[in-house]
């Protein structure tokens, strides 16, 4: 873009105030309104050029127009030509996540209406941190929250009238995402489980060393399903548990948690050492690689046995809740002491938004935090327990969405997800060339490129020979999501999965996420058909 005055490119007291009121001028402000106006209400076709990250123009060629490294004293641009810059320039460049063809990832399209919630957000810049920066906007919080945890819990109107707006308890917290949310379940259970008692303050306040000490424990252990995320061996890191000690526990044939391993583990555990602490169980709700959902009432009553606190990591599978037709495949969600949702996945949210819910009000306690100048004493602000300090009211996003959609406009793209991820998967069994490797619970399948003759061989040989096979056929994958990624077409991500719980037998498989409502199986085909195009002409050697 040509900045046609740069006489007018100077940095002084009167332009800024003119930032701060409006737009620098007439020119700006039409450029504003102009694209403002595209972006709300065009955004498909602003994104629309290619989808996922192609090699249209590589990383490498990108990253050459990025190097400048010097802030420049006066300033470079106005706004009407940042804009310009920004729509010409980063849009085309951006991956078009919004596509229907979008389908290898949990980031989709958005409701159009969500970008003007944003806005409107911004404008506003409330800090939840306290209430002295947001007022109504921590009480609308509250309510909304409120909304979720009853979704989840389901407890008695009394119960939420009496904590809904109650300034002592808590039902849930917003936070930045699942990992954040991950992070602060455990934490909590880390500081209920080494509370204070007499000659020791308790671990948030004198350190992982005197807690063991004083509770007479050399280690404690997390159990999850060895596709638990590894948000959770994040959290163990940063509470001093150890990424070590969660322990990934072996999956049954149908990708849940394997119960019989869960329990011969915790009784290995035991007889292991007495000083081993079973500090937490968590299910997985929407497993990020394969969607599954552990059984999570029999879970809870493990956890219950082992005194251990149980959460359940619902970043994904969360709003499955508003279907009333597979609502119950998260049974047993409710007997949970947390509940992670992310907003930003199935809540159609903006980035970034996440959630935690507690089925004991009282619960953060445990993790409250004050000063004297925000947070203090006997303050009602909300920044008292949460890790975040300094937050965004993503709260009211989701309370208007909510009034938007209904809860049955949600049961709708999740019974839409769900049901084209079934119809998705009885085409690639019905296809020749595929094979289905972890069939949709939810709405996430993964599959690979297996010709027949191949999987026939695979069928009878011996360990040698099969990893051989299935060295050629994670080539032959890997590279075809490549090819597809860079053609622009359409997009489905890879992950590696275990075959048989075998950490020796990793099998690359292509993964794909049904969450965009404009996906149809007739999109899905065309993936497909493009695969097998690029199979037949591109890698097919590869396999022999
Ligand atoms: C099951 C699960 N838990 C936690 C997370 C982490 O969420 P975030 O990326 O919002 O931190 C994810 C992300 O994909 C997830 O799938």
């Amino acid at each position: 873009m040509f900045v046609k005055d740069q006489s007018d490119l100077v940095a002084d007291w009167d332009r800024l105030f003119r930032v701060f009121i409006r737009p620098e001028g007439q020119v700006s402000r039409a450029t504003l309104i102009k694209y403002m106006d595209r972006i709300l209400y065009g955004l498909n076709d602003f994104l629309k050029t290619n989808v996922g990250i192609t090699e249209a123009v590589s990383l490498k060629e990108l990253s050459k127009n990025f190097t400048d490294t010097l802030i420049h004293d006066n300033p470079e641009k106005k706004l009407a030509d940042v804009i310009t810059c920004l729509i010409d320039n980063i849009a085309p460049h951006a991956v078009n996540v919004s596509s229907p063809y979008f389908v290898g990832h949990m980031t989709s399209a958005i409701p159009f209406f969500m970008v003007h919630l944003k806005t409107i957000v911004a404008a506003l810049n409330q800090n939840l941190v306290k209430l002295e920066t947001s007022k109504v906007v921590s009480i609308v919080e509250k309510q909304v929250i409120a909304k979720i945890h009853r979704m989840i819990y389901k407890h008695s109107d009394a119960f939420y009238q009496e904590h809904v707006q109650n300034t002592d308890t808590t039902l849930g917290v917003f936070v930045e995402g699942g990992t954040t949310a991950n992070l602060t379940a455990l934490w909590a259970a880390r500081n209920a489980k080494f509370h204070p008692k007499a000659g020791f303050a308790g671990i948030e306040s004198d350190g992982l060393a005197a807690a063991y000490r004083a509770y007479d424990i050399d280690r404690c252990v997390i159990l999850v399903s060895r596709l638990g995320h590894y948000s959770l061996r994040k959290s163990a890191g940063v509470l001093g548990i150890g990424n070590q000690n969660v322990i990934p526990i072996k999956t049954a044939p149908d990708n849940r948690v394997d119960i019989n391993v869960l329990k011969q583990t915790i009784t290995r555990l035991k007889q292991e050492s007495p000083r081993t602490c079973i500090l937490a169980i968590v299910g997985i709700a929407g497993a990020t690689e394969t969607g599954t959902v552990d059984p999570l009432e029999t879970l809870a009553e493990i956890a219950q046995a082992e005194n251990a606190h149980f959460h359940v990591d619902a970043a994904w599978g969360g709003p499955t809740l508003f279907s009333k037709k597979y609502r119950y495949l998260l049974n047993g969600i409710s007997l949970a002491d947390s509940v992670t949702i992310d907003g930003h996945k199935q809540f159609y949210m903006p980035m970034s938004c996440g959630m935690l819910y507690l089925k004991d009000p009282t619960a953060l306690d445990v993790i409250a935090y004050h000063s004297n100048y925000v947070n203090r004493m006997g303050s009602v602000d909300l920044g008292i327990k949460t890790l975040s300090g300094s937050r965004e009211a993503n709260s009211l996003i989701l309370d208007c969405a909510l009034k938007i959609m209904g809860a049955k406009g949600y049961a709708l793209l999740i019974d839409h997800g769900i049901e084209t991820a079934a119809a998705f998967a009885r085409e690639i069994r019905r296809r020749d060339l595929f094979e289905l490797m972890t069939p949709p619970v939810l709405n996430i399948l993964t599959y690979r490129i297996c010709p027949p003759d191949i999987r026939k061989k695979l069928a009878s040989a011996d360990d040698a020979e099969r990893r051989k096979i299935n060295e050629r056929l994670n080539t032959v994958n890997r590279r075809l999501q490549q090819i597809q990624r860079e053609a622009g077409h359409s997009f489905v991500s890879r992950t590696t999965l275990l075959q048989n719980n075998c950490s020796e037998d990793g099998i690359v498989v292509l993964r794909s996420v049904i969450m965009n409502p404009m996906t149809t199986i007739g999109i899905l085909n065309e993936v497909l058909d493009e695969q097998e195009e690029i199979f037949c002409s591109q890698l097919k050697d590869l396999v022999e």
